[in-house]
């Protein structure tokens, strides 16, 4: 008896690339074997922020990679985003850093809930990599508890906005010309009370606090921002009033897919790097690759590298396809970070000193990969956010 599926079939799974996934891929390996990885140590030494090579970044398309090129952007898919940033954050997670907020909090946020005028005015100069872009969600006392802010816009007789109150952990606040802003603006309601703004640096009653000295991702800039008296026109507000959260949330998942394709770049480089290790380093007599307990780590490195990239595909393909991917990102950054964060540890293990030394970059993958169980959600957020998709329960 022939068992028939009810079920509509979906197109044929693919495991290649198209020519232009494939280009895009090879522009930022290009650029970050040439110009990023050179200058990493550099970077993560001294915290420099690393413009210039944002702006090469940026004007290669890599700042807005789905961005429609008449906003300034590569015009690609997300499979492209992710194959780009694990090239990026292969190099230097710190400038990954940088690059996922630009393509993914900002430009991201701006294209799917901006007007015309807001596209047109907003996210060229991001997308090109000529100004920087941030997105302010967590406040000092707020934030897996998104909803528990105090920054609070009141609505003025003009139809403007007053903004007060503090917003911290600012990826590339201290150099951001513009920020995608959340802020209370009716506090009864709760997450139906948040309001998205578009926020202009340049501009009286925003100021900069005090700046994160972080342990790793040193060269992405992080910082507090405060707003004291600080004005929003009415075409400055993102989306519709109270509309915030979810416009928060629905970003986020995009950015989910940034951060697990920043986790795979970083586990790859520090994978390979153990690869040629185990190779060349002997003890007993022959490599240390050839012993057994060396063997086992390799291996299950490999099928937690694997498994995190794929998963991380997934969701960007259905991105890609206009489906919903609230699960699929959750689960690729949730698997992404915890194995690069895996992965760092045993390859600082494999090699031992040289692992914890500065000679080399192994003790750097350990302490960028850490960031990424945290921030956009932590994993136990993840876990929360999958657990409750499935479930139906909360
Ligand atoms: N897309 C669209 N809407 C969504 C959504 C999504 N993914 N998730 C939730 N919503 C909607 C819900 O449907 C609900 O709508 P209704 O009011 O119409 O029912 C509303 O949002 C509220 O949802 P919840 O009741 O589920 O909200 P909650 O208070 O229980 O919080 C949470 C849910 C998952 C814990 C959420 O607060 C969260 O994700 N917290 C983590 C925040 C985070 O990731 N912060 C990272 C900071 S940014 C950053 O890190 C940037 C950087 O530095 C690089």
């Amino acid at each position: 008896m022939r068992v028939r599926s009810r079920r509509k079939k979906g197109p044929p799974v693919e495991f290649g690339f198209s020519e232009e996934q494939l280009m895009i891929q090879d522009v930022a390996r290009r650029i970050a074997q040439e110009k990023i990885a050179p200058s990493a140590e550099h970077h993560d030494r001294t915290g420099e922020f690393p413009l210039e090579n944002i702006r090469t970044l940026g004007e290669n398309g890599l700042m807005g990679i789905e961005v429609p090129a008449e906003y300034g952007g590569a015009g690609m898919d997300p499979v492209s985003y992710v194959l780009a940033m694990v090239e990026v954050a292969a190099a230097d997670a710190a400038h990954s850093t940088i690059m996922s907020v630009n393509n993914s909090l900002f430009c991201n946020g701006i294209l799917t809930h901006g007007t015309e005028e807001q596209k047109q005015k907003y996210v060229r100069a991001i997308a090109e990599g000529k100004e920087i872009g941030a997105f302010a969600l967590t406040e000092p006392q707020s934030g897996s508890d998104a909803t528990a802010m105090r920054c609070r816009a009141v609505k003025q007789a003009d139809g403007s906005y007053v903004v007060n109150g503090k917003k911290s952990w600012i990826t590339s606040g201290p150099v951001a010309k513009y920020i995608v802003l959340f802020a209370m603006t009716d506090p009864d309601k709760g997450a139906r009370g948040i309001t998205a703004f578009i926020v202009d640096t340049a501009r009286a009653g925003f100021g900069r606090g005090k700046t994160e000295p972080k342990l790793g991702i040193r060269a992405s800039a992080t910082c507090e921002i405060e707003f004291a008296d600080y004005v929003v026109q009415p075409d400055e507000v993102l989306g519709e009033e109270g509309h915030g959260f979810k416009i928060a949330m629905g970003v986020l998942d995009a950015g989910r897919i940034g951060i697990a394709s920043q986790a795979i770049g970083i586990a790859r480089a520090a994978y390979e790097a153990t690869l040629e290790y185990v190779r060349e380093r002997k003890a007993f007599g022959q490599p240390i690759g050839a012993f057994q307990m060396t063997q086992a780590k390799i291996a299950d490195m490999k099928c937690k590298l694997d498994a995190a990239t794929l998963l991380t595909l997934r969701a960007a393909w259905k991105k890609g396809r206009g489906e919903r991917f609230s699960t699929e990102a959750a689960v690729a950054k949730l698997t992404a970070s915890e194995a690069a964060m895996w992965i760092a540890h045993q390859a600082v293990q494999i090699h031992a000193g040289m692992g914890y030394s500065k000679e080399m970059p192994i003790e750097r993958y350990f302490r960028d990969a850490k960031i990424t169980e945290i921030y956009e959600g932590t994993s136990e957020i993840q876990r929360l956010v999958i657990a409750r998709n499935e479930t139906g329960l909360r």
